[in-house]
């Protein structure tokens, strides 16, 4: 049958992975990726307590050239930063107790409008979020290393990936700044 998945494949699209070893290198991995950044972008964080999902949208939001400081939207579901190259959304579902809660916020502004969204906990949205998105799973190791994998589903996301590859050949296992 075409399109079967074998059993044992979880890839549903190109995928690049990769290691941070320090808040600062994740910080620029998420720069870069907000540098490249195009209205409509969605990414979706998974990885626990401290891994560094809002570290990485902190880098994001540099490279989109916005000011404030993007801090975890802990008592809000959203927040919303409009003073940079493109808007930001920053969703962060951990404390979201249902999905109707979610649907209230009138998502459809933030995934199909203008900006970039960004969702951390993703894993709580399930069934609600776009898609079409860049995952980003990131694992906690010792030292703080972090092991990230990037995984783009759809094509309007793949050229990110695209994009870290190649930066990735150049430049050996790290992201060069
Ligand atoms: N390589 C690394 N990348 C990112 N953060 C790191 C790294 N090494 C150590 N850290 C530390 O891990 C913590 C990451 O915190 P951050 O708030 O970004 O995590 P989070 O995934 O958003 O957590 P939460 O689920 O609570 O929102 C920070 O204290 C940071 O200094
Ligand atoms: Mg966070």
């Amino acid at each position: 049958m075409t399109g079967q998945k074998m059993a044992g494949t979880t890839s549903r699209g190109p995928k690049v992975n990769l290691t941070t070893s320090s808040p600062a290198e994740t910080r620029r991995l998420g720069r870069l990726i907000g540098k490249q950044a195009a209205p409509g972008d969605v990414i979706l964080l998974q990885g626990d307590l401290g891994a560094g999902k809002t570290c990485f949208t902190q880098g994001v939001a540099r490279g989109l050239e916005i000011k404030g400081y993007v801090m975890s939207p802990t008592f809000v579901l959203v927040r919303e930063h409009r003073d940079g190259r493109l808007p930001l959304f920053h969703l962060d579902l951990y404390r979201l107790d249902n999905l109707a809660e979610l649907s209230d916020l009138g998502l459809d502004e933030y995934f199909y409008g203008p900006g970039i969204s960004i969702v951390e906990w993703a894993e709580k949205g399930r069934g609600l979020l776009p898609q079409g998105h860049l995952m980003i799973k990131i694992e906690i190791a010792p030292d703080n290393v972090r092991n990230l994998t990037i995984e783009a589903t759809d094509d309007k996301h793949r050229r990110i990936v695209q994009h870290l590859k190649n930066r990735l050949k150049n430049a050996g296992s790290k992201i060069a700044d």
